[in-house]
């Protein structure tokens, strides 16, 4: 691990300390007070170790890979041979610099005012992070501009449904480990709706269900696995990938 380099801050300050169960249903401050869970493989956020992200191969030497609420930067190992250039955007400072010692350049802002000009990036990746942001339109506008046409927008999210309320937050946040409160159900993704802003955009995006390898989990609850694979579904009506690419006008 590298160390961690400092932190260009853009967006409101967030507080640090407090426990999770502090905040407010989906408060951001809850990747602050987290932060040491990032790179844990069986902590608080080992579900995001599972999520493969269809980041597709550098198009050309030193393409540029938009990481937008990165986290503690857990995309980095995936993409380490791919030849981008990673730069991770998040409201968490102290994820930030976790990201930071894993070779993402860190900037912190808002994903609803990206701090980067029109159409710079070869990649946009936002991994599990629609579902947290109450203006929808607003990040999917700012993800648009900063890609490149021709570019690629990665997304996974969770979808608005009772289903995935009640897997994720009703079963889920009964789960040992797992924190309750990251999520507000209200804000999950409303997939008709994500099509056709995205669509307006001149992203034609295609979706993809993705759901746990059910002998990984149990291999993984036996301890015989580190981490589970995640498997495409036809079911995207709990978790789902996004990805397309923006129309070269
Ligand atoms: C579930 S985590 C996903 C992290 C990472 N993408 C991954 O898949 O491992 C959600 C992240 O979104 C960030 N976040 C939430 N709202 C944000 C906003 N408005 N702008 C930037 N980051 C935000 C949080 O700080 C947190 O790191």
């Amino acid at each position: 691990m590298r160390p961690a380099p400092a932190i260009p801050t853009t967006g409101p300050t967030a507080s640090r300390g407090g426990r999770s169960s502090r905040r407010v249903r989906n408060d951001p401050r809850q990747y602050d007070d987290l932060a040491a869970e990032w790179w844990r493989p069986r902590g608080a956020f080992r579900t995001l170790h599972w999520i493969p992200t269809a980041t597709p191969t550098a198009v050309r030497p030193g393409a540029l890979l938009v990481d937008v609420a990165c986290g503690g930067g857990l995309l980095a190992p995936h993409i380490a041979r791919s030849g981008y250039r990673h730069l991770g955007i998040d409201l968490s400072a102290p994820s930030l610099r976790l990201a930071a010692a894993h070779g993402v350049l860190p900037v912190r802002a808002d994903a609803r005012r990206l701090p980067l000009p029109d159409e710079v990036a070869d990649v946009v990746v936002a991994g599990e992070m629609l579902e947290h942001v109450p203006d929808l339109s607003a990040v999917l506008s700012e993800l648009a501009r900063i890609l490149r046409p021709g570019g690629i927008l990665v997304l996974d999210t969770l979808a608005d449904t009772a289903l995935a309320r009640f897997i994720t937050i009703t079963v889920g946040e009964r789960i040992r480990g797992v924190p309750a409160g990251l999520h507000d159900g209200a804000l999950y993704v409303d997939r008709a709706r994500l099509v056709r802003e995205a669509a307006g955009h001149h992203i034609a995006l295609r979706l993809t269900g993705l759901r746990p390898a059910v002998l990984d989990v149990a291999a993984w609850l036996l301890r015989r696995r580190p981490d589970v694979r995640m498997v495409p579904t036809r079911l995207t009506s709990v978790l789902f990938q996004a990805v397309g690419r923006k129309e070269v006008p």
